[in-house]
């Protein structure tokens, strides 16, 4: 899947006020429930920790795509690492997973998702991760975007169907020579309901504490919503 041809487009997306109320949110159930030592899973370039760490808080990161990683160490963020959570090793009192990690996830790998994020939290952890509603994918996420910049050339055309948003990703570099090479590929999230969240959540070991209503791209209604869950 392209989530290293994402890492490569993220930073031209312009959703940085956007992600930043969303961290936001995150922040304060943190500092609410005064969690501290906060494993953030799908760190991407490694936003949250920084945050996290800038609160005082102990945090560690990791994401499937190497490429997040770098741009983790690039802009100085060197607490993450290119892991599976699978193979964490340490327990932490939180576990987050932030804008749209779990939509990344097929349906039949929640169970054991949320069993390895379970397995990585200390007695009473919490949980906390977005997912999109249904809302989020059909009327806010499809679409068609195209950037033109004089080094590159993004397009991004997103699907909705079957349950599933299928993000085609084409990326055009200049070269040296002034010839313009090109990167393909597509991300799939998946739509996950309300019932089977809770479901496999339940069967994970987990009690869903709060379901909480966010509008990220919106001022209409809820794209997203929070699933505050406890150990
Ligand atoms: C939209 S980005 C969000 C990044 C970050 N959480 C933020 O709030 O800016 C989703 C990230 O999840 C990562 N990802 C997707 N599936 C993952 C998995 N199973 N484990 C770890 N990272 C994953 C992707 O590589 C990508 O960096």
């Amino acid at each position: 899947m392209g989530l290293n041809l994402y890492s490569k487009i993220e930073p031209f997306l312009d959703f940085y006020d956007e992600v930043y109320t969303l961290h936001n949110e995150f922040m304060s159930i943190v500092f609410n429930k005064d969690l501290d030592n906060v494993l953030d899973v799908g760190c991407g370039q490694g936003f949250f920790v920084e945050s996290l760490n800038l609160n005082q808080k102990k945090a560690f990161g990791i994401d499937l795509s190497s490429e997040q990683i770098e741009a983790c160490y690039h802009r100085g963020v060197e607490n993450v690492a290119c892991i599976d959570l699978k193979d964490v090793k340490e327990k932490y009192d939180c576990v987050t997973a932030i804008f749209d990690v779990i939509n990344y996830i097929q349906k039949d790998g929640l169970k054991e998702f949320f069993e390895n994020v379970y397995n990585s939290l200390n007695d009473n952890g919490y949980f906390i991760f977005d997912v999109n509603t249904l809302y989020g994918f059909e009327d806010i996420a499809q679409g068609c975007i195209t950037m033109d910049f004089d080094d590159k050339f993004i397009a991004i055309d997103a699907i909705y169907e079957d349950e599933k948003l299928i993000t085609d990703l084409t990326l055009f570099i200049k070269e040296e020579d002034e010839s313009f090479k090109k990167e393909k590929d597509f991300i799939t999230q998946y739509y996950h309901s309300k019932d089977r969240l809770k479901k496999m959540l339940k069967k994970a070991g987990f009690k869903v504490e709060e379901l909480r209503d966010f509008s990220l791209h919106s001022d209409e209604k809820a794209d997203k919503q929070i699933y505050i869950c406890k150990k």
